[in-house]
């Protein structure tokens, strides 16, 4: 069996997502739930499913070590950042060299970088005019959003889009991916 610990700050949609998807497997099992923020909708939605959650504090997840401490008891051995909106510590990327993935609401390298996360990517997109938006799937290295890409897919932006409507879209293929490529990075460890 492969753990799988996810990070999430937010709503964690996408963190459900995922638990459903490998809630039967007999390989693949996500294991734990860390979060930066106690009142966000991922620990309700996770915890539903039988799945546990923790929260630290952006300086544990800065220091690092009892996020380490987490991981270690719940044997991870890949890390999904999933809505996660803390940068990652230098000692965890030691520790999970090429075993932490994150997922983007935009087509990187465009519309990436500190301070570029959730409506704000979508609101980014639209107002540059842009005509397709998408997900990048990446690994994570020691700048935001530079990692190796995995997976991109791409949807298009038509005359009347919102940000709103773009993080629909958005969502939707993150939903329809996203647990998709974990497995492929899982059977490539
Ligand atoms: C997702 O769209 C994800 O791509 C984005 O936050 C959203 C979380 O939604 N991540 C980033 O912007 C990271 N830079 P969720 O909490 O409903 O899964």
């Amino acid at each position: 069996m492969k753990n799988v610990a996810i990070f999430a700050s937010g709503s964690g949609t996408n963190a459900e997502n995922i638990a459903r998807y490998f809630s039967k497997s007999e390989t693949v099992k996500v294991a734990v739930v860390l979060s930066n923020n106690k009142n966000v909708g991922v620990h309700a939605r996770v915890n539903n499913l039988g799945i546990p959650s923790f929260v630290f504090s952006r300086e544990e997840f800065v220091e690092g070590t009892p996020v380490l401490a987490k991981l270690a008891e719940y044997q991870a051995d890949l890390i999904v950042l999933a809505g996660f909106m803390n940068k990652i510590s230098d000692a965890l990327l030691k520790a999970y060299p090429g075993k932490i993935i994150n997922i983007h609401p935009a087509l990187l390298p465009k519309h990436g970088g500190k301070g570029m996360y959730g409506m704000h990517v979508h609101e980014a997109v639209v107002a540059a005019g842009d005509k397709e938006s998408g997900i990048t799937i990446h690994y994570i290295n020691e700048n935001y959003d530079e990692g190796d890409i995995i997976f991109q897919a791409k949807c298009d932006i038509v005359p009347g889009d919102t940000p709103e409507t773009l993080a629909t879209k958005v969502h939707a293929l993150e939903y329809e991916h996203f647990p998709r490529v974990i497995k492929d990075v899982l059977d490539n460890l």
